[in-house]
């Protein structure tokens, strides 16, 4: 099969290779599913599990991409609840082959089927960027009609739908990006947009909730415009700085058939939309994944046209 290859941890993403691999096997519990489309969030070659497994023994050259839609074509001893030939989409084991690349394989857990009326490249930009949202606000954030939040990169692809989800919960978003994000910001449904490069961001005053997807000095600033009581999530790392009188939470998005046939049904209302960029193929995905000019929307590689 045809896959992207990542070698050289330094290299980063320009270092990615398209070649020839065999195809993946079903182990136990597992499900082989042939790509339609593909997720890539742009800092994976930053993430520990891109190039070792779980005791910490290099698994280069590994295939980058968590996110996928497609359908499933193989079933490993012990596998339930999903057919041959049935539409699914998910996650991919972190330390695991991913998903750029014409076959996956994936344990059944992390899977949930996709209807018939999304289409593969909408499918494959929800995993990450919709789960992530939806527990960051509503798990950890344990978000309330009423409260206000501030969402940093807020036009991102986890900033999209945590602005659009928050909003539909009846919260007060406040949205941040760069200049050029304003007008998208309050399209998604932010009350309000502060320019990080150019506003203060202290005049926001107090909000019960920060969502951040930025970090650094961005976060250790927002620890201090939390209210009594409030709660600062982070997807970034553990934050530098943590609010007088309140929680901080820092995790990393699990795989929830129950919450992601919530957000799939959002997109199929019209409540919901993801915020796709480029979409490219996989025979020019290397291109696609280091592009010259800043990112508009999330990049989706159609494994099959
Ligand atoms: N913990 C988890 O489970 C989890 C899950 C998903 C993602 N993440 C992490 O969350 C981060 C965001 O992911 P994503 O997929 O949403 O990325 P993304 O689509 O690139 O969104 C990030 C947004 O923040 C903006 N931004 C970054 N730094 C900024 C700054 N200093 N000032 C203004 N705007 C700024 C970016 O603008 P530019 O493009 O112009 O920089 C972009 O619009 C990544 O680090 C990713 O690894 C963690």
């Amino acid at each position: 099969m045809k896959a992207i290859v990542v070698t050289d941890q330094a290299a980063g993403t320009a270092g990615m290779t398209l070649v020839g691999r065999p195809e993946p096997q079903a182990a136990l519990n597992d499900v082989v599913v042939q790509v339609h489309a593909s997720g890539f969030v742009p800092t994976e070659m930053e993430w520990p599990s891109t190039w070792t497994d779980r005791l910490d023994r290099d698994r280069t050259p590994s295939i980058p991409g968590h996110e996928l839609a497609g359908v499933v074509t193989a079933l490993g001893y012990g596998t339930t609840g999903l057919s041959v030939g049935q539409r699914v989409f998910g996650l991919t084991d972190w330390t695991r082959d991913g998903t750029l690349a014409e076959y996956a394989a994936v344990e059944a857990r992390n899977l949930a089927p996709l209807p018939g009326d999304v289409d593969f490249t909408v499918g494959a930009s929800l995993p990450i960027s919709g789960l992530t949202a939806w527990q960051g606000l509503f798990e950890h954030g344990r978000l309330q009609a009423g409260q206000s939040v501030l969402v940093h990169g807020a036009v991102g692809a986890v900033g999209s739908m945590v602005t659009q989800l928050a909003r539909e919960a009846g919260a007060y978003v406040i949205g941040t990006g760069r200049a050029a994000d304003r007008q998208t910001v309050l399209d998604f449904g932010g009350r309000e947009f502060v320019d990080l490069e150019n506003d203060a961001l202290e005049d926001v005053g107090d909000v019960d909730l920060v969502f951040d997807v930025i970090g650094g000095d961005i976060g250790k600033r927002s620890a201090g415009l939390i209210r009594a009581g409030g709660t600062l999530v982070s997807i970034v790392g553990p934050p530098e700085a943590r609010p007088t009188d309140g929680l901080v939470v820092d995790f990393v998005v699990e795989f929830d058939r129950a919450q992601l046939s919530e957000i799939v049904q959002r997109v199929r209302d019209g409540r919901l939309r993801t915020n796709i960029g480029n979409v490219s193929t996989l025979d020019d995905a290397v291109a696609a994944l280091n592009p010259t000019e800043r990112r508009k929307g999330k990049t989706i590689i159609r494994v099959r046209p």
